[in-house]
């Protein structure tokens, strides 16, 4: 099996949750599995490219844990964009659209310096939402995006139109 297979067999569907009629990806079996996790990290810094990046953003809170370690990998630093009110210092916010409602995600504002390279590191693209204002708070601090790299994607949502300034990459999709 490729890696990839190997990852996507890993996933577990949860119907209902968070709420009727959702499938959850549950990316714990990938977690919990030290080869698996480390193919996930390994693929993810391949969509790096050649580039040499100064600094892997991750999004509150499974970004975090996906992102850290490709940071690690990448001898990157690891930036994270946080939901509203957890980051201390002076923060630029992004609001963005949920099922019912808004949310704020917020990034320190000496952050990233001016040209900096980033790669944006997600667990998931869905709607796109959430990866737009986060490359919106990077378009304040003029940082260089390289890439935007998801561990999975649902291309039935189209999230990708929301982000298509960048290049994209998602290991898995469906
Ligand atoms: C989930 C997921 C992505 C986002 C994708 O985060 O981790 O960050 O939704 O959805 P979108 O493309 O429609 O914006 P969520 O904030 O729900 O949960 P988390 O805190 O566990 O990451
Ligand atoms: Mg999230």
């Amino acid at each position: 099996m490729s890696k990839t297979a190997e990852l996507q067999a890993a996933i577990r569907d949860v119907a209902d949750f968070p709420k009727p009629g959702i499938i959850f990806k549950d990316i714990t079996p990938i977690l919990s599995d030290g080869k698996l996790f480390r193919q996930a990290i390994d693929l993810l810094c391949e969509t790096a490219g050649d580039r040499k990046i100064d600094k892997v953003v991750g999004i509150d809170a499974r970004g975090f844990i996906f992102a850290a370690a490709v940071a690690d990998r990448l001898g990157a630093g690891f930036i994270p964009v946080r939901k509203k009110g957890k980051l201390p210092w002076k923060t630029h916010q992004a609001a963005y659209s949920l099922e019912y409602g808004e949310a704020v995600i917020e990034l320190h504002e000496d952050a990233i310096k001016p040209g900096e390279t980033v790669l944006l590191v997600d667990d998931l693209l869905a709607t796109g939402g959430t990866a737009a204002a986060a490359v919106s708070l990077l378009e304040k601090l003029d940082a260089d995006l390289v890439g935007i790299s998801f561990l999975i994607e649902l291309t039935f949502l189209h999230g990708r139109d929301n982000l298509s300034q960048h290049p994209i990459h998602s290991i898995l999709s469906y």
